[in-house]
C-alpha cells in the first residue's frame, strides 16, 4: 500500500482525539484534527477563531465553507505526500463530497474510514469528565485516564480544563447534530466499501488494538490485489 488515507469518523466522545494521537505516533503520518485546528484558532484570535466560536460555544457545526478550505490546503501539502488521518472531517454530505473532489483532483482515494461505534449514553459519561490539555489538545478522563498528577498534561506539563462545548446541554446538542448531518456519512461510506467499524467501548488500548490489526488487513487485502 503506498499511501495511507485515513478518516476517523464517530460520535463526539467516541475516542477519536484518543486514538489519533496513537495513530499518529504508530503511523508517523500527519494528523488533523478539525476540532483542535478550530480551537487553536479561538485561542489565538485569529478570522477563522472568531467566525467559528459561537458555532462551537452552541455545539452547532461551523459552515462548511469555513472547514472544507481549511482541510483541503492540508491535504494538498507536501506533508501529506504518504498519507494522513483525519479526525472530525468529513461531518456532512457537502464535506465528504468536497474532500472526495479534492482527492480526485490529486488522483488520490481514501484508504478507509474507520468508525469509532459508541453508544449516547457512553458518549455523555465520557465527555462529563473529560479534561483537555490547553496547549495541544491532549485528551484525559478523571476515571478512564486520568493524568498523573491532576490537573496537569502527561505531555507537555499543559493546564488541563474542561471544554467550553463539554457543558450537559451542549453534549446533548452535539449528539442530536451527529445524528442528524454526520451519521449519514456511515452508509455512504459503507456503500462506498471503505468503512471499517471499531468498537468503542473496549479500553483505549483495545480500541487501539482493534484498529492495528484492522489497518494489517487493509494491508494484506491491498498487497493480495497487486
Ligand atoms: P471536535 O473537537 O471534533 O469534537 P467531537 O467530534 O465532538 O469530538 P470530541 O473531541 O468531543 O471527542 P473525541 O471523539 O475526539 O473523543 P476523545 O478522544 O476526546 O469538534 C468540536 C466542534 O468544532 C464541533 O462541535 C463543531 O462546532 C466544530 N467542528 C469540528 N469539525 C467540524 C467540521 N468538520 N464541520 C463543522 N464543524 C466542525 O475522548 C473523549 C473522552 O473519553 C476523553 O476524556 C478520553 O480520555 C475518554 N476516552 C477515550 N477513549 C476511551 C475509552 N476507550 N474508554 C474510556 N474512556 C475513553
Amino acid at each position: 500500500m503506498s499511501e495511507l488515507n485515513l478518516v476517523l469518523l464517530g460520535p463526539p466522545g467516541s475516542g477519536k482525539g484518543t486514538q489519533g494521537e496513537r495513530l499518529q505516533e504508530d503511523l508517523e503520518l500527519p494528523y488533523w484534527a478539525t476540532g483542535d485546528i478550530l480551537r487553536a484558532a479561538v485561542r489565538e484570535g485569529t478570522e477563522l477563531g472568531r467566525a467559528a466560536k459561537g458555532y462551537m460555544d452552541r455545539g452547532d457545526l461551523v459552515p462548511d465553507e469555513v472547514i472544507v478550505g481549511m482541510i483541503g490546503q492540508r491535504i494538498d501539502s507536501p506533508e501529506a505526500a504518504d498519507g494522513f488521518i483525519l479526525d472530525g472531517f468529513p461531518r456532512t454530505a457537502p464535506q465528504a463530497e468536497a474532500l472526495a473532489a479534492k482527492l480526485e483532483e490529486l488522483v488520490r482515494e481514501l484508504t478507509a474510514v474507520l468508525l469509532i461505534d459508541v453508544a449516547d449514553e457512553e458518549v455523555v459519561r465520557r465527555l462529563g469528565g473529560r479534561r483537555t490539555c490547553v496547549e495541544n489538545g491532549h485528551v484525559f478522563h478523571v476515571e478512564f485516564s486520568p493524568p498523573r498528577e491532576e490537573g496537569v498534561c502527561d505531555i507537555d506539563g499543559g493546564e488541563l480544563v474542561i471544554r467550553d462545548d463539554d457543558k450537559p446541554e451542549v453534549i446533548r446538542h452535539r449528539l442530536e447534530q451527529y445524528h442528524a448531518k454526520t451519521a449519514p456519512l456511515v452508509e455512504h461510506y459503507d456503500g462506498q466499501g471503505l468503512l471499517r467499524r471499531i468498537d468503542g467501548t473496549s479500553s483505549p488500548e483495545s480500541v487501539a488494538e482493534e484498529i492495528r490489526r484492522t489497518l494489517a488487513t487493509l494491508r494484506l487485502e491491498a498487497d493480495e490485489a497487486i
